[in-house]
């Protein structure tokens, strides 16, 4: 689906405010709330179609205008695009105007936005294909703000290509997306944009001493992958660095998961997707800035070389680790990627994403990502970016006595923390890697992959956190106006 410039088509959507009088075609929306047919409510829909003079008006409610945000736009155009959809109308127009909260910008990229989460969909596995029928909304815009507008518009049809490849590497099964996979997938969307990417093989990862994640991926047949993503915007400052999590099947190990808890663990490699993504995004939309991508991919499976509960076993660092479950395997994968990106890639500072503890799902359900921080700064600039993004995050607490569960007793630490605080546990085993350098840790567990659609989101995959990573990246602090 493109969008275009203009107001040509015979289908529009019409964007109704509960309390203000609409100026394209009021008297029929005064008809139709006179009738109680539509009110303009938040989120209503109702469609009218003219079958006489293919005339198809679809009327999208967005309540209160002084409450209009950029989420019930997003929310409104989503459903605006799956109803013409449903109606089987190829092109439509709509009118944009400013809303009382909302910069002119903002709103059009609020709006695009949610047109083109309506067109996600995974299904190159079904023979029967559901068709999506929209190809083409054009926008009717503002008089003189077209300048202002495009770039944002352009902007925002690149930050959805990221966020549609981190939904696809992450909704493939584990069958087909091995770390070997990963990896070409990632040289794959980012070469061609300039983004230079080195891949890890196990040799050269045990050159580097990564032996934490080396003992995760011991017992498998599928080769393990390093892959390290370095895009210049820039000039020559150190890059800002991003960690994802790759484990790209994660069966417990020897520690192993029940069934309906592992079924969904093909998305366990969520947060190098995301990071994937993210650096698509900022790789079409040229930042500059410069960004290093870290991830250690592998899969976390049984067999007769496995490493097992009990084991003590190194990491890059030095420090050693007592297993205590091998189900806290990404921990193991981080602590190597977060310290290689510091002492070998030289980041400033570190955000690391991963689908790290069911302990951060019984928290904050799927709402919410978990954020932790030994930078306070740091962590406000990613609130911002969420808060930009639609991707809502809440902090989670990393103090002294989370740090103090994880200490070890034949190692110097132990990879659980025990049974409670189960996600600040896992932030404070990672911060024992980052070397005091400021950081993130975004524990996506519960809102990388959702077991029923909300909203514009689909069920499955996403694609969450990537916006926030965009923004944060973008480092643009106007608000985006
Ligand atoms: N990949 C899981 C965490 C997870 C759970 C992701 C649910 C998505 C949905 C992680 O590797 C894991 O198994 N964590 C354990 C840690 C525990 C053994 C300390 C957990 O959360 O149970
Ligand atoms: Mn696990
Ligand atoms: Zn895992």
């Amino acid at each position: 689906m493109k969008i275009t410039i203009g107001n040509q088509y015979d289908a529009e959507l019409i964007l109704v405010s509960k309390d203000l009088a609409s100026d394209a075609y009021g008297d029929i929306v005064d008809q139709l709330k006179g009738k109680n047919l539509f009110k303009g409510e938040e989120g209503e829909v109702y469609s009218y179609v003219n079958l006489s003079d293919d005339k198809t008006l679809v009327f999208l409610g967005l309540g209160e205008e002084e409450k209009v945000d950029e989420e019930i736009l997003r929310l409104a155009a989503f459903k605006g695009a799956k109803e013409l959809s449903k109606l089987k109308v190829k092109k439509a127009s709509v009118s944009l105007k400013k809303h009382a909260k909302l910069c002119y910008k903002k709103s059009t990229k609020a709006f695009a936005e949610g047109l083109y989460h309506a067109e996600y969909r995974f299904d190159k596995y079904l023979s029967k294909k559901q068709e999506f029928h929209l190809e083409e909304v054009s926008f009717g815009l503002l008089e003189g703000k077209e300048e202002k507008v495009l770039p944002g518009l352009k902007e925002m049809e690149h930050l959805m290509d990221g966020v549609f490849l981190t939904r696809n590497l992450i909704n493939e099964p584990a069958i087909t997306l091995t770390p070997v996979e990963l990896a070409k997938r990632a040289k794959e969307a980012l070469e061609p944009l300039g983004v230079e990417v080195e891949i890890l093989d196990r040799a050269a990862c045990e050159a580097l001493n990564m032996k934490a994640f080396l003992a995760v991926a011991k017992g498998s047949t599928n080769e393990p992958r390093g892959i390290i993503m370095r895009y210049k915007g820039g000039q020559d400052e150190a890059p800002l660095g991003l960690v994802g999590k790759g484990v790209t099947f994660d069966t417990g190990g020897y520690s192993i998961k029940p069934g309906p808890s592992m079924y969904t663990m093909n998305g366990d490699m969520g947060g190098s997707g995301a990071v994937i993504g993210a650096m698509k995004a900022i790789a079409l939309n040229k930042l500059e800035k410069n960004v290093t991508a870290v991830v250690l991919a592998t899969d976390n499976v049984i067999s007769g070389d496995a490493y097992v509960p009990g084991d003590v076993v190194g990491s890059m660092l030095g420090k050693t680790i007592e297993i205590h479950s091998t189900d806290a395997e990404g921990r193991l994968t981080l602590a190597d990627a977060v310290y290689y990106a510091i002492t070998h890639e030289n980041v400033v500072e570190v955000v690391d994403v991963a689908t790290l503890t069911g302990a951060c799902v019984v928290a904050l359900g799927a709402f919410n990502t978990g954020a932790f921080t030994n930078n306070e700064e740091l962590l406000d600039k990613i609130k911002t970016a969420a808060k930009e993004a639609g991707e809502p995050l809440w902090q989670l607490p990393l103090s002294k006595e989370y740090k103090n569960l994880i200490k070890g007793d034949r190692g110097d630490l132990k990879n659980t923390g025990g049974r409670w605080g189960g996600a600040s546990t896992a932030a404070a085993f990672i911060e024992e890697f980052v070397e005091g350098k400021p950081w993130v840790h975004l524990d996506i567990a519960g809102t990388s992959d959702i077991e029923s659609a909300r909203g514009y989101l689909p069920k499955g995959a996403t694609g969450m956190p990537v916006k926030t990573l965009y923004y944060y990246v973008k480092g643009e602090n106007k608000g985006g106006c």
